[in-house]
């Protein structure tokens, strides 16, 4: 199927405008999206927005407390036909208050020809997988090609889902170091995926030590409008290729200005995180996004020396390249149920 056929597709699955499609976590999950379509679909999303043929005004926020948000993010790929919005809630103390993850997300899929929506569900399982796989685009891009150690900062859902794709993105790993406040976190990381991880994965012993000793290195650990950094600046060696999740939340405004190359997948998103007080300090104005590197549009790393911070803050358009994917394989499969509008 073509993309562009994909309204037909589904006009000859559901009675558009009567019923939609309600997939649950475990009925994405069941799927089981390919990576390497995954991969396809993430590289095509970043060069297509940065190309400016999506539409995706930037995400809005609106906050019950510093600690919490709700956030908005329509997008519209009229290559793929695909248009939606996704709705999340991101509670940071949802844990300690009522033993829930922090994050939950929904995709409301719309029938690209007649605007009626084909599909309510979760967002959480595509946005855990496709954040990880566009941080391994991102690697492939951007890290050293001598890069050995990856490092994982924060070790919850997000960065736990870094480590079955890692290989993709370092092609000559030989060892991850792992590194969270909750050291519970850390033994069930070493414990769920060391059988997957092709090479030794090993508790750093500090903060400190994690940041030095790592080629390549991630950060998924949370973002507020009232950000503390806690990594020292002088703690960040040459060379090194940070990609974070997290609004580089952890991370002094220093390193972030030394970057010999800071990128982002959506500038415009950028500026509005920067407005609502995302950023500790000040920081500078993106070198390009991570779409104009991956079209070929902007060069990736030049020297091996340099530092250089990728801030993939997500974006809708990677959810809605892969929901027409998740639609399709579930509606193929009779996974899901169908629902009367
Ligand atoms: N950029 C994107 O596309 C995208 C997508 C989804 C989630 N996120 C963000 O990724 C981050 C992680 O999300 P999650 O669902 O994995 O959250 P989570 O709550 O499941 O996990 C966060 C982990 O970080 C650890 N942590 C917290 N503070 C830390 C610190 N200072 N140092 C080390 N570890 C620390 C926690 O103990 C926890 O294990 C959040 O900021 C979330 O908003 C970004």
């Amino acid at each position: 199927m073509s993309e562009k056929c994909f309204s037909d597709f589904v006009r000859e699955h559901l009675n558009v405008g009567h019923e939609m499609l309600y997939l649950t976590r475990e009925d994405v999950k069941s799927l089981n999206i390919p990576k390497e379509v995954l991969y396809e679909q993430m590289e095509k999303a970043l060069s297509m927005y940065s190309a400016g043929s999506t539409q995706m005004p930037a995400k809005s926020h609106v906050f019950p407390d510093t600690h919490s948000v709700y956030i908005g993010m329509p997008a519209l790929i009229p290559e793929m036909e695909s248009a939606g919005v996704k709705w999340v809630g991101a509670y940071n103390h949802n844990m300690r208050d009522y033993g829930l993850p922090a994050l939950c997300a929904h995709l409301l899929v719309s029938d690209y020809k007649t605007g009626w929506p084909i599909a309510c569900m979760d967002g959480v399982h595509i946005m855990e997988t496709r954040t990880p796989a566009i941080a391994m685009v991102a690697a492939r891009y951007l890290a050293r090609k001598d890069a050995e150690v990856f490092g994982m900062i924060g070790l919850g859902r997000e960065g736990r889902n870094h480590f079955p794709v890692v290989k993709d993105g370092m092609p000559n790993l030989k060892k991850v170091l792992v590194w969270d406040v909750s050291e519970a976190a850390m033994d069930k990381a070493i414990a769920d995926f060391q059988d997957i991880v092709p090479v030794p994965m090993e508790k750093a012993e500090s903060l400190e030590y994690i940041v030095r000793n790592s080629d390549v290195l991630a950060s998924a650990t949370f973002f507020s409008t009232d950000p503390k950094p806690t990594i020292k600046d002088e703690w960040v060696p040459k060379g090194q290729t940070i990609i974070v999740t997290d609004l580089h939340s952890q991370f002094h405004p220093d390193t972030i200005n030394r970057a010999a190359l800071y990128v982002v997948d959506s500038k415009d998103q950028q500026e509005h995180l920067v407005e609502a007080g995302y950023f500790y300090g000040t920081i500078p104005e993106p070198h390009c996004e991570l779409g104009d590197i991956t079209s070929g549009n902007h060069p990736a790393r030049t020297n091996d020396d340099d530092i250089i911070v990728a801030n993939p803050s997500g974006m809708a358009v990677d959810d809605f390249a892969v929901s027409p994917i998740v639609i399709k394989m579930a509606l193929e499969k009779g996974v899901g149920r169908i629902l009367p509008l």
